[in-house]
Order: C-alpha cells, then sequence, then structure tokens
C-alpha cells in the first residue's frame, strides 16, 4: 500500500513511525512532514492548509490511503475533496468534523442522539446568556463556539466573572469562534480520553490515556496542547471503558451516520468520570497529540490494516486491537518561554543517545535542522520522549531518564507526568 501522512507534529511522526513497520507498505510519504519523518517516509512541501496540493500530490503519488493528523484540514473539508478523487481518507468530511468545530452543533447532536453531557444553553445574546446562569451553582463554564486553539473555555467562580466573560466572548474576545457561546453545568470528576475507530458504521476502541493539558508541575499555570499523557489510564477501567462505548461512543458513530455524515476515523472522545457515569465534555475528531505517541507505542499489531478499514470499511471483521500489556509514557519537551513567546532555533543534543535506550522512543514535534545538520527547536512543543515499561514506575523512569540524556540548556519539560496515575499505585 502507498501511504500519505498529512501533518507535521508529533502526532504525525509516531504514525509514520508505526505505518512504516507495516509490511503492506510499499510506499510512504509525507506531507508536509518534518527532518523526523524524513528517516521514514518520502516529505513533500506541501502545507496542512493547502487542500488542492495535497490532492494533487495524493493523486500524482499514486496513495491508497491518506491519513490525515490535524483537525484544521479535515475542518476545512480535505477528506471531502479527496474522497471526490477516489482517495480512501482516514478522516472525517467536514460535514462529520462539526463535532470538533462546533460545541453548539456539538451539544445539541448529544442531546438529539441521547448521549451523557453537561446541561448547556447556547447564545449570542448577553442578556439571555446572563439570565441563565440563575440556572447553575458556580463555578461556571463558558465556551466559545468554535475553534480558538484549545483556549476558547473559561471556568470562573464568580457570578461577576462570568457575567464579564460572557460580555468578552460575545464581544470577540475570540473572534468570530465566540460570536456564539455555550454555557454548561460544571462536571466534577477525573477527565479521560478514549479513542474509536470509526468505519462510518461500526466502532472500534483504540485506547485510552490521560494527559496534562497545564504548562507547570502539579497542573498549574496555563493550557497547553498538552505537556505530556499516559495509556492506559488507570481510571479507565474494562466497565468504563464498556460504559463509554455503548452509552457515548456508538451512539455518537451512529447517530452521525443517521444524520447522512457517516463519521470515518477516529473519534476522540474526552470524557469526565462523575458519580452519575462517565459523560462528555468534548469530541476530537482526529488523534490526541501526544495522545497519539502514547497509543501507538502500545499498539501490538500492524496498524495500517486498521487505519485503512476505518477508512474504507470493514472494522466489524477485523479483531480489537492487540494492547500491549506495558505501560507507556510521554513527556513533553517545549521550548523555555511556551506557551507564551519564545525562540527557535536552540541547538538539541542527545536524542540519539536517548533513542537507543531500550523501550524509549523521541517523537519529533517540532524540530528542524540546522546548515551543519544539527537538531535544533522549530516550535514550541518540541520533543516528545515516549517509553514503555513493565509498569508506570518503570516507564516513567525510563523516559525521564531519556531525557536526562538529552543536552537541550533551551527546553523544559515537566517532571510530574502521569502523577495521578502513580498515587493511585
Ligand atoms: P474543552 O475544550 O471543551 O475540552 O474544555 C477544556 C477543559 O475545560 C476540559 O479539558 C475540562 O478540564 C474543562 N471543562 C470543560 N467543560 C467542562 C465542564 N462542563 N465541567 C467541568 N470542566 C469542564
Ligand atoms: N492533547 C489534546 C489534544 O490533542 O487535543
Amino acid at each position: 500500500m502507498k501511504v500519505l501522512v498529512v501533518g507535521s507534529g508529533g502526532r504525525e511522526h509516531a504514525l509514520v513511525w508505526k505505518i512504516a513497520q507495516s509490511p503492506l507498505l510499499t510506499a510512504l510519504h509525507a506531507a508536509p512532514g518534518s527532518a523526523a519523518m524524513a528517516e521514514h517516509a518520502t516529505c513533500h512541501d506541501v502545507a496542512v492548509s493547502d487542500l488542492d496540493g495535497l490532492v494533487e500530490l495524493a493523486k500524482a503519488e499514486s496513495v491508497d490511503l491518506v491519513v490525515v493528523g490535524p483537525e484544521n484540514p479535515l475542518c476545512d473539508g480535505l477528506a471531502d475533496r479527496l474522497h471526490q478523487a477516489g482517495i480512501a481518507t482516514f478522516g472525517p468530511s467536514r460535514l462529520a468534523a462539526r463535532l470538533e468545530t462546533s460545541k453548539a452543533f456539538a451539544k445539541d447532536f448529544y442531546a438529539r442522539h441521547n448521549v451523557p453531557s453537561a446541561r448547556y444553553g447556547t447564545f449570542s445574546d448577553a442578556a439571555e446568556a446572563k439570565a441563565f446562569l440563575d440556572q447553575f451553582e458556580p463555578p461556571y463554564v463558558l465556551k466559545a463556539d468554535g475553534l480558538a486553539a484549545g483556549k476558547g473555555v473559561v471556568i470562573v467562580e464568580d457570578r461577576a466573572d462570568a457575567e464579564a466573560e460572557i460580555d468578552a466572548f460575545l464581544s470577540g474576545k475570540f473572534g468570530d469562534a465566540s460570536k456564539t457561546l455555550v454555557i454548561e453545568e460544571f462536571m466534577a470528576g477525573e477527565e479521560v480520553s478514549v479513542f474509536a475507530l470509526c468505519d462510518g458504521e461500526h466502532v472500534l476502541f483504540c485506547g485510552a490515556a490521560q494527559d496534562h493539558k497545564r504548562v507547570g508541575e502539579g497542573d498549574t499555570g496555563p493550557n497547553t496542547g498538552g505537556m505530556g499523557a499516559y495509556s492506559p489510564a488507570p481510571v479507565a477501567t474494562q466497565a468504563l471503558i464498556d460504559t463509554a462505548m455503548k452509552t457515548i461512543i456508538e451512539p455518537v458513530a451512529n447517530g452521525l451516520a443517521a444524520e447522512g455524515h457517516p463519521f470515518r476515523g477516529v473519534l476522540f472522545a474526552g470524557l469526565m468520570v462523575t458519580s452519575e457515569g462517565p459523560k462528555v465534555v468534548e469530541f476530537n475528531i482526529r488523534f490526541g497529540d501526544p495522545e497519539c505517541q502514547v497509543l501507538v507505542m502500545r499498539i501490538a499489531n500492524d496498524f495500517l490494516p486498521y487505519l485503512n478499514a476505518a477508512a474504507t470499511g470493514g472494522l466489524a471483521e477485523m479483531a480489537p486491537i492487540d494492547w500491549s500489556p506495558e505501560p507507556a509514557i510521554t513527556v513533553v519537551m517545549a521550548t523555555r518561554g511556551y506557551p507564551e513567546s519564545y525562540e527557535k532555533g536552540s541547538v538539541i543534543r542527545g536524542v540519539a543517545e536517548a533513542n537507543r535506550m531500550e523501550g524509549v522512543h523521541v517523537f519529533e514535534a517540532g524540530t528542524a535542522r540546522n546548515a551543519d545538520g544539527e537538531r535544533i527547536a522549530a516550535g514550541g512543543r518540541v520533543l516528545n520522549v515516549t517509553a514503555s515499561g513493565e509498569s508506570l514506575h518503570y516507564a516513567v523512569d525510563r523516559a525521564y531518564a531519556a531525557i536526562d540524556q538529552i543536552d537541550w540548556p533551551d527546553g523544559f519539560c515537566r517532571r510530574d507526568i502521569a502523577w495521578r496515575a502513580l498515587k493511585r499505585h
């Protein structure tokens, strides 16, 4: 099979690394890819926003399957364009992707299909929104309707702060994304991410993980795209996964199909484990980054047939994924200053040494090579130091031992990834 992976980050590096191991593979391409991915794939200088260019590339290389990493091209209709060109695609259509693009759409959709989620209201009028706050106890949860780079959720204790935020949202705090806002009930509990492949009709469990969104140790400081993740997540017991598949994932897949937008790709359910069972916080329509990095470390079988089945049908005939019993953890190394401002270009040494350690793989999220061929930082989140081991403790120790091999004075990481899970042991 000829495969094209779309994207350039750590998630896509992990997918490329895993797909490259498939005996079914005859050619692997990436767009735009990265210096790190070039070890396994032919990289093409086509941006993820260049839908025409991506379709042309897929045609020119006669690829059999396109695997799309990030949400943006999917939300813009890349899968629709590829289907029109007759090319199988792992990733949903634009209308199925509304699950991630529009919180208002998503909340109404859950309500239509009896998927457990927080009570909510959708507003574009400030007075109505403020009056709706009467229906809730603090803390108040306010969400921009549209995509706001992971920043469009505000949780405040104080009623006056909530009213001020309503005014700020509706006057464009997040641009057009917050012209409509969702106010919802606060759900107390522990969060977990559950992944499921979907071929339009059938779903197949594809792992559970927990991540750390805050930049600082002890889960403090500003939100980020994710500073680390681990799988399995102890809170995701078999009973919880079964309930989540039955009451959340299957109704979502069936609901999208029934409404004429069958979902092909991976459903990423962000769940709150509440005293009443799992409830949806949000859905994403692609793999998590960095959650994908730990999932692929744990998948013992050839993953390419699964990705292909999700894209083309036939998941019902596939065996459940064979999960390595060894837990995996990934620790994000970021450039000092992230998630605010930071400099690019600092030299990173020791990645090869870290990679040589048993059970360790360093996925590269934002690196490039300088004129001397040295590895340099080219983004905020830069390295995903990923390790597996016979216990979570062992995996954590390995990941941090690998980090200690990496010589990058301008980088930093959290030293407490997986603390919640370790505390349970
Ligand atoms: P979202 O972008 O919808 O995932 O929200 C970002 C984060 O805000 C989530 O990961 C949760 O930690 C938190 N959050 C969102 N909605 C709620 C809610 N209804 N109750 C409690 N926490 C929430
Ligand atoms: N790590 C969270 C996300 O990919 O959205």
